[in-house]
This record gives structure tokens, sequence and C-alpha cells, in this order.
């Protein structure tokens, strides 16, 4: 693992109290409110937890034990009975909530469709029966590979009511990609579409489900649902569209009474090493985890509009689209396109139109908006605004002002939420009527999350010290294991850091401190891993894709600083003998990785080099490329490597 560098010269001193009418109308009022929601949970964090599953959730059957703690294996409300579709949906519909929208969908051509919760829930009903005529049941795994459109969110709900753990993929990754999550996951069907809309062009996902399924075999069934018309393959016997299949469906279909730990679904995260885990959520912690978070972090009223940017195929999309805001009987939005050069000002367009007022997004977006100026949002009305919100990677000061002047015109509060595929939820976070923000720092952790910054030993450091990120108790979102592979799970997140003074402690993987206030401040992974637009890739995917061309003989792969996506990918690559660099063979592997993995991995520059710097037991010490890439001078221990002459080439070649 590398060491934990801090930029020590972010010295980020503006304090942002949010104003008191906000505090006035907020869902926690005041820090000593805070202060003391943090204390009790902390006190006996089993008791906090299990009153708000009694008041903030419907059972069917109520939990015996609020949690068993096998470290690193955890299971919350033991023997409790409960549907998460059912949280989001049927409770809802005994109230004046009925009526109100749930759903309220913008398509990028401008098309739109809004659902009430009557409607989405009727949509959901139909979806699910269909689903169990097509022969899923309890247990069975679904994969969903959709575009951005009110039935990828039916989709998942259905799979919920009826028990079947959906594995959503993000509609941008390759075919070998969907491939290879849907062989792990062991998926018997799958829910596409023809096509979607991005950027003013059709992506196409049915062309891609085809390839993947060529190699496939689990797979059985594939649902289509017709988004964009255009001409696409259907296997007989294999594939049925939505729109032909549904024909004469009932809508009545009651929720399967869950177990609290049954899964609810697998979702794959890049780790640093080897393939991708299968990050699995079960079904009564995650459902309570994302309904808390979501009430008191983005200050949820029934008249608010929120809406989430994320992609389904993302946490952040499962959590705070889908579950958590329709747990909470919210109006969620959910957008399709993406700020293209025919439309820079979409998001601002969407605001206007329906009167936003919560608004959630990634510091990737907020600096692309940036660049683009000024003029976009003050082109139009964002006064319904009163929330902001940023996730996936730290936010530089400059873009919070940013977003703070701009689009909040100085008058919202910033959420800065720290959270991880395997947390489930929000951990460390502002409560936006409670805690004062600074730019550039989450602030402070959620009730009922214990973080530290410690070092490897699990002691605490010193404030304003670097080190690791850490979680010393167990909460009811985490992840409950790495599919197929628990000996990974405790690998990867329970053996970095040994129980200190009895307590396991999760080790996150994000470097980070704690200042004198005790706000955090994320710094980033300490481990191999590239944020591009605030996702994570692994260098080994990316190199493992390189090194699959029959050019390629070796591959190693670093982040390197970009003002908007975060990171650009930068490769380092050892040619076979037989080949030689030229443009044309660096075009081609860029090609090659979109294809293996999907755009968002494509290098942003490929290096050649007749030899990589590595270890002497062959570990290649990316920490010297990175400098190398970022072009920087090549600085701490160098003595493990293996050959100091490859060094002084590769600074030759840049
Ligand atoms: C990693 C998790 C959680 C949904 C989006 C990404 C980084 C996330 C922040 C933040 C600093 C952040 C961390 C984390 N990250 N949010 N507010 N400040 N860093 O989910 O793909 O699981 O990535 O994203 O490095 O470990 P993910």
């Amino acid at each position: 693992m590398a060491e934990v560098t801090i930029d020590s010269t972010l010295q980020e001193d503006r304090l942002f109290p949010p104003s008191t009418e906000f505090s006035q109308q907020a869902q926690i009022k005041s820090l000593t409110e805070y202060e003391q929601l943090y204390a009790r949970a902390k006190a006996d964090p089993q008791k906090f937890w299990a009153e708000l599953a009694e008041t903030e959730l419907h059972w069917f059957q109520k939990w015996d034990t609020v949690l068993d703690w096998q470290p690193p294996f955890a299971q919350w409300f033991v023997n409790g009975k409960i549907n998460i579709a059912h949280n989001c949906l049927d409770r809802h519909l005994t109230t004046w909530r009925r009526n109100k929208a749930a759903l309220i969908w913008e398509g990028e051509p401008g098309d739109s469709r809004t659902f009430t919760y009557a409607q989405l829930h009727r949509e959901v009903c139909q979806f699910a029966n269909v689903l169990k005529q097509l022969g899923v049941q309890k247990g069975d795994v679904v994969g969903i590979y959709m575009p951005m459109i009110p039935e990828a969110a039916i989709a998942m709900l259905a799979c919920a009511r009826i028990g079947a753990p959906h594995t959503v993929v993000f509609g941008g990754f390759s075919a070998e990609a969907l491939r290879d999550r849907l062989n792990d996951g062991k998926a018997k069907l799958v829910i596409t579409a023809d096509g979607g809309w991005r950027k003013d062009a059709i992506v196409p996902l049915k062309e891609q489900v085809d390839k993947a399924l060529a190699d496939a075999p689990t797979v059985k069934d594939v649902l289509v649902v017709q988004r964009t018309a255009q001409k696409i393959h259907m296997e007989a016997g294999r594939d049925h569209w939505w729109h032909d299949i549904r024909q004469g469906v009932s809508a009545d279909c009651p929720a399967e009474p869950m177990d609290s730990e049954d899964m609810l679904f697998i979702l794959y995260t890049s780790g640093s090493t080897g393939k991708p885990k299968g990050v699995v959520h079960t079904t009564a912690g995650y459902n309570l985890y994302s309904h808390v978070t979501t009430k008191w972090i983005f200050d949820l009223k029934d008249t608010d509009v929120y809406w989430c940017t994320a992609d389904v195929g993302w946490i952040t999309g499962h959590s705070y689209i889908v579950y958590g805001p329709l747990s909470n009987g919210a109006t969620t939005l959910m957008y399709e396109g993406a700020p293209r050069s025919s439309n820079p000002g979409c998001f601002w367009d969407v605001i206007e139109k329906y009167g936003v007022n919560i608004f959630y997004t990634a510091p990737t977006a907020i600096r692309a908006f940036m660049r683009m100026g000024e003029h976009e949002p003050n082109a139009r009305n964002l006064s319904s605004l009163r929330l902001l919100g940023t996730v996936g990677e730290p936010i530089n000061p400059e873009a919070w002002m940013w977003y703070h002047r701009i689009i909040g015109g100085e008058r919202c509060p910033i959420v800065d939420t720290w959270w991880q595929t395997e947390t489930g939820g929000v951990m460390i976070t502002p409560l936006p009527g409670a805690i004062a923000t600074k730019p550039g720092s989450a602030t402070l952790p959620f009730p009922g999350i214990l973080a530290e910054v410690v070092d490897l030993e699990g002691n605490p450091v010193p404030e304003n010290e670097g080190g690791y990120l850490a979680i010393k108790h167990p909460w009811p979102g985490m992840m409950r294991t790495v599919y197929g592979d628990p000996d990974r799970f405790r690998r990867t997140y329970w053996e970095h850091i040994p129980p200190h003074e009895g307590q396991f402690t999760y080790f996150a993987g994000d470097g980070a401190r704690k200042d004198r206030d005790g706000y955090f401040w994320v710094m980033g992974r300490v481990d191999d891993v590239i944020s591009v637009a605030g996702h994570r890739l692994g260098t080994m995917e990316i190199e493992s894709a390189l090194v699959s061309h029959p050019a390629v003989a070796e591959a190693a792969v670093v982040g390197k600083p970009d003002e908007i996506k975060g990171e650009e990918v930068v490769a380092f690559v050892t040619l076979d003998t037989s080949f030689s660099p030229s443009p044309e063979l660096s075009a081609e592997l860029k090609k090659h990785v979109v294809q293996e993995i999907g755009a968002l991995a494509r290098p942003g520059e490929i290096r050649f080099s007749e030899a990589l710097p590595k270890t002497r037991s062959g570990k290649i010490m990316r920490r010297l490329l990175r400098s190398l890439a970022a072009g920087e001078e090549v600085t701490g221990d160098t003595s493990t490597l293996e050959d100091r002459s490859v060094l002084d080439k590769l600074r030759e070649g840049a």
C-alpha cells in the first residue's frame, strides 16, 4: 500500500453556516441537536437504529435481534420480515401521497413522463408479474443494463418486490464488462432497452447485450424496453418486448416478505487488483440506512422536487434516486441526458422547468460547468433551489465556491457527502441545517457512524495529520460481503488495520485528515485506483484490457490529475518485440480499452516504454509512474527499484 501523502498546503478557513431561515425549517436544526443525536447513537448504536427502524419503516414482522456481529460479518434486524418495494410504494398508497408525483422523468430529446405513487406502484407490480411469468423466482439474480428511463427504476423495484436480487450494470460499460458481471452473478435474465439517448446519439444497448450473451450461459431471457425504436435484433425464444409481453398481465402482485438479510442487490465496483468486486447489500439495513440518510442530509420535505444526476448504474443512483427518496415518499426526478454541445445548459433548463429544490451532482460535472462559464446558468431562473449536494471525489474549494455562488445564489447550503458503494449510503456529511460547511470538507460523520483517521495500527493520528479513513462500528447500510468471495471481503476491508481496543475496523481505502474542529478532509484513494469523472476504475482492469491486445507485452496504468475529470488515465505500455510504437497503434490501443471496458476507461495518453519500473519482487512501482505522468520530479524512495536505468529511459521518452 502506498503511503499517504497530504497536501498540507490546503488551508481552508472559510466557514459557511446555514442561514437562520434554513435551520429553522430543517429536519436537524442546530449543531447542538446534531451533537445530541451523535452522542446518543454512539452510546447505544443498536438502540438508536432500532428506534429509527421502528418509526421509519414498515415491517411484516419485527426482528428479534438488532445486530449480530461476527466480525467482519454483520446481520441487522435478524429475523425481521420486510420488503423495500413495499416501503417505497405500497405504504404511501394509503396516505394522501397516493396521487403525489413519485417520479418525474425528462428524456434527452425533451419528452417527459410523470408517475404518481399509485401509477408507479401499478407499473412495478405488472413488471414483477412479467418477471415471474418468465420464471424468475425469489433469489434469482437479474441483470439490468438500461438507459436512464423510468423503466430502469421500475425494473429495480420489480426485482425487489419479488425478492430477485438485481445487478445493475452501467449502460456505458462494454459488452465484455457486462458479460463478466452477468457471469459472476450467474444472472438468469437481463432487462435492457433497444437503446438510450446520450449526447444526441443512440447508445446501442441491445447490441451490447447480444454480444455479451454469446458467452453468458446462465441468462435465459431478455426483456427489452422500447426507447429509441431503432431496428434491433430480437432472438426468438430469448428476447421479449416489454410492451408486448405486458399485455393482459395483472397488476396485482403482493410484495414478497423478505428476510432482513436476504440479498437486495449486487453492485460491481473496481478493486485495485483482479476482477471487479460484487458488493452485496441486503434488505432491511440498506432500506433503513438509505432512508434515514436521505431524509436528514437532503432535508426532504413533502413539497420538494429532488434531483440527483447520477446514473442508476452507480450506487448513488440506487440509494439516492430510487430507494432513499421513494422510501421517504419524495418526488424524485430522473434525467436521461447529459450536458452536450447542442445543449450545454440542459441541467439548468430541467431545474427551471420543474422548479427543482434539491440538486445533487458530482464535482466533475461542476468543473465541466465552470469551464463553460456563468452564462448558461445565469440565463435561467434557478431560484427554486434551496439545497445543493456533491459526491464522488474530493471537491476543490474553487469548484465549491463556484457552485455556491453561481448555482446556489449564495443562499443554498452544500452537502459534500463522502461515502462508497460499500457503505450503501452517506457516511460523512454536513446535516445542512446544523453543520457549518468549509469548502472542500465533508465535515462530520453521520449519527451512528464512528469515523476516525488512523495509522496502520489503528491508532488515531493527531489533528491535521494524514492517515487512513476508518469506521469503527458496523452500520445498517454496510456491505455484507463480496459476492461469492467472503475471504476477499475480509482481506480488502478488514485486515489492513488490526482490531484496536477490541473494535474491528473497516478500512475505506481513502486517505484523510481531521482538522481542529473535527472536520474530515478526504484526500482520495490510497491504492491504485483511478478516479475518472467520479468513477473508480481499477488499474488492473485497464491493464488487463491493454495486455489482451496482441501488440502489448506489459502495461501499467496510472492517474494523472485532470482539471475536469479529476484524473485522466495514462498508460505505460511495453510492446511485444514484433511491434513498434506509432500514433496509429496508440489510437488502436485506446480504442481497444474502450471496447473492453467502456469509454470511461479510455487512456488519455499512451506512453511506449521498453521496460517498466518494478520492485525486485516484480511489483510495478506506480508511484514513480504517477510522478512521471504528472510531469513532476520523481522523489521519494527508489531503493526497491530493480533496475534504475529504467527510470532514466522513461524520463527521456517523456
Ligand atoms: C470513493 C467511492 C459514493 C458514490 C460515488 C462513488 C471517493 C466519494 C467523496 C467525497 C471525497 C469522495 C472516495 C471513496 N469519494 N465521495 N465527498 N469526498 N472523496 O462511489 O465508486 O464507490 O467510490 O469515491 O475515494 O472511497 P464509489
